[in-house]
């Protein structure tokens, strides 16, 4: 059977809020790309095309207009409705009537890796086994659920955030199933928190006496469910994957250094940019400097300001802001300074975070 693929796209995306309450954390931009456009390029090219995406009732909508059917990959996806977030088994679950008998890469949508997934792929068939279990070395594996690995790379036991952590190896939201996974599954319990949780899962499958493997990831990995990985994220996927081009118009007293890349119809003016930096659409940035690892979405303003090292979404304005750094702003945000007045006036939702 062909190697299929589950995507999850639902979750509540707690820790991204205020950002999350208006729109799905798998479509936050990291380099002005949904990080779900990420997650299927890596499944796309490991040859697998038939892709199932876990969506949510909030949020269900808003993947299925940004993903389409799938042509801009050549793949063909289904979208599957978890009613809640009952846990990544119950997503599993969920899916069985599009999975089948299939075996199947699964893969959390908010997940970013710095490399394709075609060995692990490979390896998986290689290995025969039951599943195979993405593993990242990190400092602090107290924070993460965290695999306890023989010499042979066989899993022993999977834990989450252990206060005595057996290894420093933590899980990466990517894991390759056989249908095995499916029995696992019905004879698990929800957890403590009224989770199905896949760690149980896999845990049962070990108990069962399937093989459990993993496989180290040799490049990096950010989970991008918090403002400062996303923003690590967006400068790393810059740094490397960023290009320059220039489709908008860039005035002679602009300067742009190293890879800038500026979409079609914005425009530059009196300005300097340092990249690596991407500017969307129908763009102005006038009398202003954008630093390193910014990235800045369609219809955006940036006048007479200054930002770096920050995501800026669609729709938004800076105006006199002598300097904006580490920042994630989301669509239609307004930031512009009141002169004269020395008190800050506001105007903020609910679980925003401001820093002065
Ligand atoms: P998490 O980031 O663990 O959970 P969450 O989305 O609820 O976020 P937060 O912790 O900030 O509240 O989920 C990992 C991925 O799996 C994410 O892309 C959402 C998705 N997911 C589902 O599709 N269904 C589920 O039942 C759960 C729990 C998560």
């Amino acid at each position: 059977m062909p190697m299929k693929a589950l995507i999850l796209s639902g979750g509540k995306g707690t820790r991204l809020r205020p950002l999350t309450y208006s729109g799905a954390k798998q479509l936050v931009p990291v380099a002005n790309r949904p990080i779900l456009f990420y997650c299927i390029d890596n499944l796309v090219s490991a040859g697998i095309k038939e892709i199932g995406i876990i969506i949510s009732p909030e949020t269900g909508e808003e993947i299925r207009a940004a993903v389409g059917n799938g042509k801009l990959w050549n793949a063909k996806i289904t979208y599957i409705l978890q009613d809640q977030p009952a846990g990544l088994a119950h997503a599993v679950k969920v899916a069985r009537p599009f999975l089948k008998a299939s075996p199947f890469v699964m893969y959390l949508g908010d997940n970013l890796i710095g490399r394709d997934i075609r060995q692990f792929v490979s390896d998986f068939t290689k290995k025969h086994s039951d599943a195979l279990i993405l593993l990242k070395e990190v400092d602090n594996p107290r924070q993460f659920g965290v695999a306890e690995v023989t010499r042979g790379g066989s899993i022993v036991r999977l834990i989450e955030k252990p206060e005595n952590p057996p290894s420093n190896l933590a899980l990466v939201g990517v894991y390759i199933f056989s249908p095995r996974i499916h029995k696992a599954i019905d004879r698990i319990q929800p957890s403590k928190r009224g989770e199905l949780e896949i760690t149980d899962a896999i845990q049962e499958l070990i108990l069962m006496g399937h093989k459990v493997k993993s496989f180290v990831l040799d490049s990096w990995w950010l989970d991008t469910g918090k403002k400062d990985d996303l923003l690590t994220a967006n400068a790393i996927v810059l740094d490397e994957w960023g290009k320059k081009e220039i489709g908008g118009t860039v005035d002679k007293a602009s300067k742009l250094l190293g890879r800038v890349k500026v979409g079609k119809n914005s425009v530059i003016k009196a300005s300097t940019i340092r990249g690596p930096v991407v500017i969307g659409e129908n763009t102005i940035i006038d009398h202003s400097f954008v630093g390193p690892h910014t990235s800045i979405g369609d219809d955006v303003r940036i006048i007479n300001s200054s930002v770096e090292h920050s995501v800026i979404m669609n729709g938004s304005e800076v105006i006199d802001i002598e300097r904006l750094e580490e920042s994630l702003i989301g669509r239609r945000v307004r930031i512009f300074r009141n002169s004269g007045h020395k008190a800050l006036r506001l105007m903020l939702g609910d679980d925003s975070v401001m820093e002065v």
